[in-house]
Parts: C-alpha cells; sequence; structure tokens
C-alpha cells in the first residue's frame, strides 16, 4: 500500500471531470490496489472521505468511512444519487482545502446507487453525515469543490489562506 499525494486548491487538475470505470475491472488487482492506497490516504490524513480525483486519478469512485472507529469502508464506484430529499447544513471540510470549514447545504436523505469494491451493484440510503459525505465526494468527481458553494468573496480568502500557509 502507499500513501498517494492530495491534490490541494486551487490546482486545477481537480476541476477535471471524472470519467466512468470499465466495471470489468473493479475486480482487477490493480484497481482493488488503488482502492487499498485510497483507504490507507484517507485514513491516514485522517479524512472521512476521498475521491479518486484528489488523488489526480480522474475516474468515478471513491472511498469513504464515516465511523468513528474507522471500522466501516466503503467504497462508490461510478456513484449516482436516484434520490434526495431535505435539506441540511453541515460544516464542512476537505483534504483538498486544509484547514478550512464552511457551511454548505446539502440533501438531507438521499438514495444513491453504485458498484461495490466486490464489482456488484447496489443501492443504499444515506442521511446525515454520511449522506454529506457522499455528496461532496460526488462533486469531487464533476470537478466541483465544497469552496465553490461560497461567495466568490469568501473563496478568493480561502485561496489566500492556503498560499500563505504553503509559503510559510
Ligand atoms: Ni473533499
Amino acid at each position: 500500500m502507499a500513501i498517494l499525494d492530495i491534490l490541494e486548491f486551487p490546482d486545477t487538475r481537480l476541476r477535471t471531470v471524472a470519467k466512468p470505470v470499465d466495471p470489468a475491472a473493479v475486480a482487477t488487482p490493480a484497481f482493488q490496489s488503488r482502492l487499498d492506497d485510497m483507504f490507507e490516504t484517507m485514513y491516514e490524513a485522517p479524512g472521512i472521505g476521498l475521491a479518486a480525483s484528489q488523488v489526480d486519478v480522474h475516474e468515478r469512485f471513491m472511498v469513504i468511512d464515516v465511523s468513528d472507529d474507522r471500522s466501516q469502508p466503503l467504497v462508490f464506484v461510478n456513484p449516482e444519487i436516484l434520490e434526495r430529499e431535505g435539506e441540511q447544513v453541515y460544516q464542512e471540510g476537505c483534504l483538498s482545502v486544509p484547514d478550512i470549514f464552511a457551511d454548505v447545504t446539502r440533501a438531507n436523505s438521499i438514495r444513491v446507487r453504485a458498484i461495490g469494491r466486490d464489482g456488484e451493484a447496489f443501492e443504499m440510503a444515506a442521511d446525515g453525515l454520511l449522506a454529506v459525505c457522499i455528496q461532496h465526494e460526488m462533486d469531487h468527481l464533476a470537478g466541483k469543490l465544497f469552496v465553490d458553494y461560497l461567495s466568490p468573496l469568501k473563496r478568493e480568502m480561502v485561496r489566500k489562506k492556503l498560499a500563505k500557509r504553503k509559503r510559510a
């Protein structure tokens, strides 16, 4: 396994729209070891979700674990949201936007379809933090970041803060 480099805002590679994964590729050793690397990178960071886009792999998959004891790894390949309901506001952060947190409004509950680690399609319902995380990671696959929901002025402040942090 390996810790992968995480791209950071405003790196334009984070804006790449990811391409669908060939479902037949999921079971291959290469893809499985990529998933292992993504989990290791996410747990080490530490974070609760990581989209392939963030490690400069522009394919539609992501890993998530919102459990306190890091015992519930979830893999979503080619995820699609089938239903969304209600609204929630959560103070989000992102491994690609270090040390920045901001309120984002998203659907409160969702129903999602994806292919799992075993290569089989599944559907699941999610709400609360898991629903936030799925929507956040799916944004990454579309080249979108949570700071895009902020006002242009706030986003510029974030960019300056990160540039300063990088120089320090
Ligand atoms: Ni993120």
